[in-house]
């Protein structure tokens, strides 16, 4: 017994192992299918490094509560390290004893960090007694080396005071930003607020060297355009032609022709040789990514909405490329949408009320219209309520609410405006987050949201938005973490076991998790919830004393939900916990109508409560944020991708977190003949192979956002984190399992046929002669 359980968890490690290596990121993939826009945010100072004339320090305050000083190579425009600060300051000096020291200092708290330049190495900080510095200008430069009139800009010569060199300031001039006249000389000057421009001398002349763009900091929210190929186009105007005919047989006979003529086409264009037509098959499987790109649908728009008001048009198989760029001109933006099915077109909410509408179906995106809300106040979020209507609900931050109809027929500043009644007077909240989930049942819609402090549920009814109830949580309580159920496909209805009876996942739709953090009793609880009537199903204490300064993170898919949060006892480690939702624990017990399609009705109270099983997991680095993975049918198993506090990012498989688990030495011999059973094993191993960033230096930010994004390929997601820092690569949970591999060798297998056919076509003959002459008798 023993000999074979043992040889049973070699052969799980085995198919880990194997499982793992199909999916893994190796050094040829590595920088090809995933890139990454590092961003410094807007400058605030720049420093010469003392060591080397090419290089500057540059202090710039991406967020709110951090800043980041880093070093540049001023003559080619390039980041060359980039280091966060746990707190905001306001000034970078060098040391005065020692000039490989810089200094960073916030002036109000007066708290100070001293790096060493080379290796930026923390040498020493602390509050108060600044050590002294070296007191370089504000300005990088005097106004007897630079002049600027009209639109011009001289250099002037040291001693004469001459225009030594000369350059016509671009469009949208702001400052000189920095000048340095040493070898080599280096100018850079700011344009339009965000970009940077760096120039050179090349004997005579100035010359640009460089550009870079620091408007894409602080992504608010994103939108994903398919870029379609154009002979999509036609084979879609084919279809159509196709549906158009009269009956069966004349679309056959459409089909037929049509294929016909382009065969014939095909001939003519090879000038009638089979082997050149031969050979342009073969190249067919081409090195032609763009076609592959277009047909896999890794072809597509990010559009990325920012905190200032821009918005712009990434290309994601061009490793992020700015496709276009346009200057909402908006105080703060908030939130977008599409207004469409086509997605030709987005409607952006501010914060200070106003929405505007821009189209993006042509190449060069315009503002339709800008026009401000009926009801004036600072909105706070906007709840997409149905999905192509284009009705909202805007919370304002007095907590007055606003339902809101986009009027998209007329396209002009006449929104239809319901209601702007408000029942309820909640006092002020800090918001963490809104989610929603919109139901309707009788034309009754359900929102849900939350901050941190409770939980409110309102009833759109008849246009008027009505409270529906609210769970608030104690005084010393929090709510830390909250999701609702992913919409996924569901499909199957139940997990086969291994004695082939089924346990039957609880698949009502109106749930929501969520954690609350005690901090008097240090505990931490998480509580499954429906969404309609706001009756909590579930309900799991954990008094491992949870560290709630460490970041908490819940996600809830299809039957299942995993939380992270970080235990101090007995020893501190991250915990990662999964609850799985049945209807029954008891195998083939089915509770919800088959007929009725889990069509509970949970306002009359009828709802099958879920049983549930649950296990926690210890993983070995701490988590800051999770998702699940998102393919286009739900059919590959899905992965708990995971941003780690570390900047990388990560995934596991969800198999690996199976609730049902049990120690291998425990596992029946039914249960290892259930699909995928993995057994029970505490400890979460990172697999090197798993980590999707590898050696990038990423730099997510405190409020980044993890995302997948469906590609036309089941098996491959596109994953991206949006923070300071952009990063897309994509990701096969379950390997590559639709896509033939490169090294697939569709020539050798063609002529193999090819000769086999020969060989066939010659050898029956005498074989059939053979048999007959035995017949025969013949010798
Ligand atoms: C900075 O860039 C220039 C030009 O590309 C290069 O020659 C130089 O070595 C770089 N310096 C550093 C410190 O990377
Ligand atoms: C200095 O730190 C305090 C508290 O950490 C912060 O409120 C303030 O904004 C910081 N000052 C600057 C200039 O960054
Ligand atoms: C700055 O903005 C103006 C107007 O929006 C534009 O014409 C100009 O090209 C921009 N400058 C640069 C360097 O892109
Ligand atoms: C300087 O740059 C200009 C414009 O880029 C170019 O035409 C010229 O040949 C360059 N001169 C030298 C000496 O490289």
């Amino acid at each position: 017994m023993k000999i074979t359980c043992t040889a049973l968890v070699y052969v799980f490690i085995s198919l880990f192992l194997n499982t793992s290596c199909v999916q893994a990121v190796f050094s040829d993939d590595a920088f090809i299918t995933d890139w990454q826009l590092a961003n410094l945010g807007p400058w605030k100072k720049i420093i010469p490094d003392s060591r080397d004339p090419s290089r500057v320090v540059i202090l710039s305050n991406p967020t709110e509560t951090s800043c980041l000083v880093s070093s540049f190579n001023i003559s080619s425009g390039q980041i060359l390290f980039r280091n966060v600060l746990p707190f905001t300051i306001d000034e970078i000096q060098l040391d005065s004893n020692d000039y490989n020291a810089m200094i960073c200092v916030n002036s109000s708290s007066q708290h100070w960090q001293k790096f060493d330049l080379h290796d930026w190495f923390l040498l020493d900080e602390g509050i108060d007694n600044v050590p002294s510095t070296t007191i370089l200008p504000q300005s990088s430069y005097s106004n007897d080396q630079v002049s600027i009139k009209d639109n011009e800009l001289c250099i002037l010569d040291e001693e004469s005071k001459l225009a030594e060199l000369k350059l016509e300031l671009p469009q949208g001039f702001n400052k000189v930003e920095y000048f340095q006249r040493e070898d080599p000389l280096a100018l850079v000057l700011n344009v339009n607020d965000t970009q940077y421009i760096g120039f050179s001398v090349n004997d005579t002349e100035l010359v640009p060297v460089w550009q870079r763009d620091e408007w894409l900091t602080n992504v608010v929210d994103y939108a994903v355009l398919d870029v379609f190929d154009s002979r999509d186009v036609e084979l879609n105007k084919d279809m159509k032609a196709e549906l158009n005919s009269n009956s069966l047989w004349n679309a056959y006979w459409l089909r037929l022709t049509t294929n016909w003529n382009r065969f014939i086409n095909l001939l003519k264009e090879n000038h009638f040789s089979p082997g050149r037509v031969f050979t342009r098959l073969l190249a067919l499987d081409s090195k032609d990514t763009t076609v592959s790109d277009l047909k896999f649908g890794f072809a597509k728009t990010l559009i990325v909405l920012t905190h200032d008001g821009f918005i712009g048009g990434l290309d994601m198989i061009n490793k992020g490329q700015l496709i276009w760029k346009l200057d909402l001109e908006i105080d703060q933006s908030i939130k977008m949408f599409w207004t469409d099915k086509n997605h030709d077109e987005l409607v952006v909410f501010s914060h200070d009320g106003h929405y505007l509408t821009i189209e993006v179906a042509n190449d060069l995106p315009v503002i339709k219209s800008r026009s401000s809300l009926p009801e004036s106040g600072t909105v706070d979020s906007v709840i997409k309520l149905n999905e192509h209507k284009c009705q909202y609900l805007i919370k304002f931050e007095n907590k007055g609410h606003l339902l809101f109809k986009l009027n998209l027929r007329k396209n002009l500043d006449a929104p239809i405006v319901y209601n702007n009644h408000t029942s309820c007077d909640m006092p002020f909240f800090e918001t963490l987050g809104l989610e929603t989930l919109g139901l309707f049942i009788n034309e009754l819609t359900f929102v849900t949201e939350h901050d941190k402090n409770g939980i409110y549920c309102y009833r759109i009814e008849n246009d008027a938005v009505k409270e529906a109830w609210q769970r608030t949580v104690k005084s010393k309580e929090k709510i830390m973490a909250y999701s609702n159920r992913d919409t996924t496909n569901s499909n199957t209805l139940g997990i086969t076991l291994g004695d082939k009876s089924v346990l039957y996942k609880y698949l009502y739709p109106n749930l929501a998790a969520y954690l609350i953090a005690n901090e008097e009793h240090h505990t931490i609880t998480f509580n499954l919830i429906d969404t309609i009537t706001g009756e909590i199903l579930i309900t799991q204490e954990h008094k491992d004393s949870p560290d709630f300064r460490f970041p908490t993170d819940i996600v809830f898919g299809e039957y299942w939900v995993v939380y992270s949060y970080f235990s101090s006892e007995p020893v501190p480690e991250q915990k990662l916990v999964v609850v799985e939702l049945y209807e029954s624990l008891t195998p083939d017990e089915r509770l919800s109508d088959s007929d009725k399609h889990f069509s509970y009705d949970p306002l009359t109270g009828n709802i099958n409560k879920p049983q549930f099983q649950t296990k926690q997991f210890i993983f070995p680095e701490i988590i800051k944020t999770m998702s699940i993975s998102k393919t286009t049918d739900d059919i590959t198993t899905k992965a708990i991708l995971m941003e780690l506090e570390n900047g990388q990012i990560t995934y596991i498989p969800k198999l690996l977190l199976n609730a049902r688990g049990k120690p291998a030495e425990e596992m029946a011999k039914d249960n290892k003949k259930e699909f995928m059973a993995t057994p029970y094993t505490p400890i979460i191993p990172i697999n090197d192979n798993f980590i999707i960033t590898h050696f990038r230096n990423l730099l997510p930010g405190s409020d980044s956002q993890l995302i997948s994004i469906p590609t036309n390929l089941e098996s491959t997601s596109i994953i991206c984190d949006l923070g300071l820092d952009i990063f897309c690569t994509r990701i096969t949970p379950s390997g590559q399992f639709d896509l033939m591999s490169p090294t697939f060798e569709k020539g050798k297998l063609l002529i193999t046929i090819l000769i086999l056919l020969v060989i066939t076509y010659f050898i029956r003959p005498s074989v059939s002669n053979k048999k007959l002459k035995s017949q025969w008798l013949i010798k």
